[in-house]
């Protein structure tokens, strides 16, 4: 026990005795009427005043803890206002000079009159947790000159702080927290004039040794007059708005015990070199910018108890000074850029209960220093790169309770003296290449087990684990043993599973049949059983699972569901993915409030189901692609379309019109129709559809001119209107310009355009032109949605057709072929910087190639085939080495090629059909035996439209990058996002 904690309970010992004798005392008063009354019948007035100036109201909100009315019982049986319950008198003068109200139940706006403010004689108030309904803090609280204590946490109270507290020069404790503000938890409080108050109040309250203004919106710097309050013994501004560069001499206060800098994410700073003589034993900084190393000097904090320096921008290596700090019992080192290995001196951290430094880019294996501390119940170790096999002697950690260290590269098993750690409640190893699971019986040992991840791993087993070990943990909660191969044979109708579960994730184990034994989990909210092998009918007792809210059975061999297709009035199914499955005839909705629908890449047929359209809550995703839907698309739909974020109903059935069902569809990021019979006109609602990324009509029949309308559309991204019947110009000669700002990928092929484009046509394609984003990471269109889905796409490059599974952002492509335009290549294509693809095959072009092609840096694939072309290539163009796959065959192109390599490489095909095209490099490409490839006859559509596999031919474009992602994991995190909002310890853990 450390000295402090000794102290603090003596403190408690003593308190309690005083109060049993204060409480005999106030027994004898009472009833012996000998003793003359304290209470002077002024102050008694005013107190009786003051408790008709609010109404008692027990907690009705749920936020906030149990009330107890003090003043209800005020002026009952006893005159004496000095024994009334929350009321202290001077014991000599009688006077009043403490009041505790607080969790009084109090209710009603603090008047600024109020009777208060006559207790001139008042050192102590607290006001604490009442509900003062939003009314603003009263400015006369200078009339209580010799306040100590102010505590006003809490209390519901709104406005700005008024400038008239500083002049309470007395004050060491002021509390103006307001921790217990029901959500949304917005700020009440602020301050006006934030540089001019925190001067004020750091010069004027010199005696101040306690300050709490956690949850005020401060909205400033911390002055560095805050360096010179020399009592200050805790500063806690959590959550404070707080900027700029905070001063680390405040660190160094003599007595300060305890500061709090929690989540002010805009906040910067440094640790400063700690001296010796420090009193901190707090130091909490945690979502901030603070930066920087974490000194040597560290170790000068002799008493620090608690260190949280935790999602900010720390780095640089964990010093092995930390060791030192012989109190710690809390190390928080979570979320920075902390890189290199964990300090063996680590392990004189005896006292040590919690240690984290999850999410940091630490290396090196499991920290053995650990194995030391018995005293340590969390350890995180999550999204690391550590390597290495977890130390078998684990189990010498009787206490653990958590041992998290997903997200590294531990491999080989998981150590089998795990099972004896019988405290042990969590356990996430997922995400690492753990690849033996040996003694994995035992686990059964774990009886306060309630989590357990081991997915995302190698596991390989020489049999199944027999899911039955696991009837034995009662506790059990949440588990995931994806990717393990199970058996679920041994489980009989006896084996006496727990029914807590509230999620199970089964992905990829080899499961043949449908797990009966979630029959029994009635607390269930999530099932994940895609990726096995299940076969037959979705048994009908899943839908009165009440709870059940996700469910996922992709990528098995299901075909049907069992019993009755009406919609089950008890569920509450609000994602049901049954994505890649056998599924056949009409598909089955449990619950008419589906959010987010996942049926794609099955046999479904029939209409798509009206209940879509029925349900309580309007549906977030649509999902019916690759299926047989007949039918029109439901007009319903649009009745509660506001919710909507994707519709994907590609490659169906599907006849008739668009319906015009969009005037209310303001989320609505993805509308992918494509492959279908829809004929008609493209609807006029689609102008509001004020959030579009992803339109696409390919492969219909639609008969329509081009929709300059969307033009307007601020993020509209990719316009696919690829194989139908448009028809008309592709510009509009009265002036109204193309617009689309962030137009990135437009395919109007094989339609029927015409006319022709003036030369600067291309003036304001500004999302082709530049490239803003200085981020060179990989980012997808709808990396932004909280559901998780991503719009796949297939578009033509280097020939070929190719799907890509996501967008990603910086593609860009112009693809005009098959129509009929003539008439000049407009010259302004050469703004397009930033162009990828560009296809102007198969029109009735004129003309040069526009010199100005050479300017397209990043162009990869150009195709201006078998149109009439004349004039020689640019020789600059051969200077654009990113360009990989050409095509200028059939014009009437003349001269030379250029020298550029990337001229050389391609196929003599490219250029074919140009009678007068020569140059010693043609003749050297078709002299030698023609490759292979070249007998592909690419002049027909056919051969065009063959799928070669992505491998070959994303070569060149960020391969394995963009297309290597599997929309499986797609859904696999969205789930993980949900059960981290259910499941996640504390906001803290949350953010795993
Ligand atoms: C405060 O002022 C209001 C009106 O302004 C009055 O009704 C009330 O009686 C006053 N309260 C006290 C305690 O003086
Ligand atoms: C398109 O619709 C118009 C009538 O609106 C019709 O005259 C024309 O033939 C249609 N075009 C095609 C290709 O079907």
């Amino acid at each position: 026990m450390t000295g402090s904690n000794y102290s603090s309970s003596v403190i408690f010992f003593l308190r309690t005795i005083v109060l049993l004798l204060f409480s005999i005392l106030n027994f004898v008063s009472n009833f012996a009427s000998l003793t003359p009354e304290l209470c002077h019948p002024d102050e008694r007035d005013v107190l009786l005043q003051l408790k008709t100036e609010f109404k008692i109201r027990k907690s009705d909100d749920g936020y906030s803890i149990t009330c107890y009315p003090k003043t209800e019982s005020w002026g009952n049986s006893s005159t004496d206002c000095c024994n009334w319950d929350g009321v202290t008198c001077d014991i000599k003068s009688g006077q009043v000079i403490g009041l505790d109200l607080s969790c009084s139940c109090l209710y009603g706006p603090f008047q600024p009159n109020s009777s208060l403010f006559r207790l001139t004689y008042l050192t102590s108030l607290n006001l604490a947790y009442n509900n003062f309904t939003l009314s603003p803090i009263p400015v006369k609280f200078n009339n209580l000159m010799l306040l100590e204590t102010l505590n006003l946490s809490g209390s519901s109270l709104k406005g700005h702080i008024p400038r008239e507290i500083l002049q309470l020069t007395n004050l060491v404790s002021l509390d103006l927290s307001s921790y217990y503000s029901p959500p949304p938890s917005l700020p009440l409080l602020y301050i006006e004039n934030p540089p001019l108050f925190l001067r004020l109040l750091a010069r004027n309250l010199r005696n101040l040794r306690v300050l709490d203004m956690s949850y005020v919106n401060i909205s400033s710097e911390i002055p560095h007059e805050f360096t010179y309050m020399p009592s200050l013994i805790s500063l806690h501004l959590r959550s404070c708005y707080l900027v700029g560069e905070f001063p680390s001499s405040v660190f160094m206060i003599p007595n300060l015990q305890s500061i709090i800098l929690y989540s002010n994410p805009n906040l910067r700073g440094k640790l400063p070199v700690f001296q010796k003589n420090s009193s901190l034993q707090f130091l909490s900084i945690y979502e901030s910018s603070f930066s920087g190393i974490i000194p040597e000097s560290i170790s000068n904090l002799e008493h620090l108890v608690y260190l949280e320096l935790a999602m900010s921008n720390f780095s640089g290596r964990i010093p092995s000074s930390l060791g030192e700090l012989s109190n710690l019992s809390h190390l928080d080192l979570s979320g920075n850029y902390f890189t290199g290995e964990i300090p063996s001196s680590i392990g004189n951290l005896k006292q040590l209960i919690s240690f984290d430094v999850g999410r940091n880019q630490l290396t090196g294996n499991f920290p053995s220093a650990l194995l030391n501390l018995t005293k340590l119940r969390d350890i995180f170790l999550d999204s690391n790169k550590f390597t290495g096999s977890l130390p078998p002697n684990i189990g010498q950690l009787s206490n653990l309770e958590i041992l998290f260290a997903s997200g590294n590269s531990f491999t080989g098993a998981v150590p089998s003296s795990l099972y004896q750690i019988s405290s042990l409640t969590y356990i996430s190893l997922r995400e690492n290449q753990l690849s033996d699971l040996v003694g994995f019986q035992n686990i059964s040992l774990l009886s306060n087990l309630k989590i357990l991840f081991l997915n995302y791993n190698n596991f390989r087993v020489s049999s199944p684990v027999d899911l039955n070990v696991f009837s034995s943990l009662k506790q059990l909660v949440t588990l995931d043993l994806s990717g393990i191969p199970l058996s679920t044979a041994n489980i009989t109708s006896d084996s006496n599973f727990s029914s807590n579960f509230a999620a199970l994730s089964l992905s990829g184990c080899n499961i043949t049949d449908f797990p009966e034994f979630i029959r029994n989990q009635r607390n269930l909210y999530s099932v994940d059983i895609s990726k096995n092998s299940i076969k037959g009918q979705v048994p009908d007792w899943l839908w009165s699972l009440q709870y059940l809210q996700y469910l996922d059975l992709s990528h098995n061999s299901l075909s049907g569901f069992d019993g009755s297709l009406k919609a089950v009035p008890g569920s509450k199914i609000g994602t049901l993915n049954l994505r890649s499955n056998a599924f056949q005839g009409n598909i089955f909705i449990p619950y008419t409030s589906i959010t987010y629908l996942f049926a794609s890449s099955n046999n479904f047929s029939g209409e798509i189901p009206l209940s879509l359209c029925s349900g309580q809550f309007s549906p977030t995703i649509i999902d019916l692609s690759n299926n047989n839907f007949n039918g029109s698309i439901p007009r319903c739909l649009g009745n509660d379309i506001s919710s909507l974020s994707d519709l994907n109903l590609r490659n169906n059935s599907l006849s008739g019109s668009i319906p015009d069902m969009f005037m209310h569809a303001y989320k609505l990021m993805t509308i992918d129709v494509s492959h279908n019979r829809l004929e008609g006109k493209l609807p006029l609602s689609l102008t509001s559809c004020s959030s579009l990324e992803v339109f696409n009509v390919e492969s219909n029949k639609i008969n329509d001119t081009f929709p300059f309308q969307l033009s307007s559309l601020q993020k509209l991204q990719v316009l696919v209107l690829r194989s139908n019947k448009f028809h008309g110009m592709l510009y509009q000669s009265d002036g109204f310009w193309f617009g689309f700002p962030q137009l990135k990928i437009i395919d109007v092929s094989h339609n029927d355009f015409l006319g022709t484009l003036p030369s600067d046509y291309f003036l304001n394609w500004t999302a082709i032109s530049s490239n803003e984003d200085e981020d060179t990471r990989a980012h997808y269109i709808g990396d932004s949605r909280p559901s998780g889905y991503y719009t796949s796409i297939v578009l033509m490059n280097k020939g070929v057709s190719m799907e890509m599974e996501r967008i990603l952002t910086i593609y860009t492509a112009i693809d005009f072929s098959g129509n009929r335009i003539h008439g000049q290549v407009p010259e302004s294509i050469g703004l397009l910087k930033e162009l990828h693809v560009l296809n102007l095959s198969r029109n009735a072009f004129t003309g040069h190639i526009p010199p100005s092609l050479a300017n397209l840096t990043a162009l990869e694939s150009l195709d201006l085939s078998q149109n009439k072309l004349s004039g020689e290539i640019p020789p600059k163009l051969g200077d654009l080495s990113s360009l990989a796959w050409i095509n200028v065959s059939h014009n009437q192109l003349q001269g030379s090629i250029p020298q550029g390599t990337q001229f050389q490489r391609q196929n003599c095909s490219s250029y074919e059909g140009n009678p007068e095209l020569y140059g010693p490099s043609l003749k050297d490409i078709c002299g030698e035996p023609t490759p292979p490839e070249s007998e592909l006859p690419v002049s027909s559509e056919e051969a065009e439209e063959e799928s070669l596999s992505w491998m070959a031919a994303g070569i060149g474009f960020a391969p394995g990058v963009v297309f290597g992602f599997t929309i499986g994991y797609v859904v696999v995190g969205y789930k993980h996002e949900w059960f981290i909002k259910t499941f996640g310890r504390n906001k803290k853990r949350g953010t795993r």
